[in-house]
């Protein structure tokens, strides 16, 4: 699987240390933590991490482009979403696999490989044809390039366009 490495600051420190000062008070017996079962999938992670505060209508109303997405879970960390890092993985993968639209004759192919979940070498290949040739459509994609996951690109269709 294909991730940009995102630089999102998870407040990681603070809440051991929190934790930490919690557990060492003086007289108190020490609490047993249960960790909340981690999220393994995307649609659990984003469940998890991002309905708590609002719905998941607000996440899914707004499709937005790769770079807004980061700086909007950049925002809602800020103000206080919680996950493990794996789990903020997840949540960008679904994010980009199920709500941002893409262009496949201009995204770079960074982009490319995280919201078509593609390999490197079927970004490059992209990258290649459709500066001779741009992309009519999908299906002339599919065909054109080996390797590419054909049931999310069909499932996310909606979001992929051809300019
Ligand atoms: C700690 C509470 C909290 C959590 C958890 C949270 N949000 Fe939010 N979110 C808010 C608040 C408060 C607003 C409304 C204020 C605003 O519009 O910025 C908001 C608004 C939004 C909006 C609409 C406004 C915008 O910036 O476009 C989106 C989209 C959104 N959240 C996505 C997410 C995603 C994705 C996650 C999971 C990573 C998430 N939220 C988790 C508090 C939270």
């Amino acid at each position: 699987m294909n991730r940009r490495v995102f630089r999102l600051a998870l407040p990681g420190v603070a809440v051991l240390l929190a934790g930490w000062s919690l557990l060492a008070m003086p007289g108190q017996p020490a609490l047993a933590q249960q960790p909340a079962t981690e999220a393994t999938t995307p649609e659990a992670a984003v469940v998890k991490v991002c309905a708590g505060c609002h719905g998941m209508q607000l996440v899914t109303d707004t499709p937005r482009d790769y770079d807004a997405w980061h700086d909007t879970v950049q925002k809602m960390i800020d103000r206080g979403a919680r996950g493990t890092p794996e789990e903020f993985d997840l949540v960008m993968d679904y994010l980009f696999q199920n709500m941002t639209p893409i262009d496949v004759n201009h995204a770079d192919a960074e982009t490319l490989m995280a919201v078509l979940h593609t390999s490197q070498t079927a970004a490059d290949a992209i990258v290649a044809r459709r500066t001779s040739r741009p992309f009519k459509d999908l299906a002339e994609l599919e065909k054109a390039i080996p390797g590419l996951d054909k049931t999310l690109l069909d499932a996310k269709k909606r979001m992929i366009f051809f300019q």
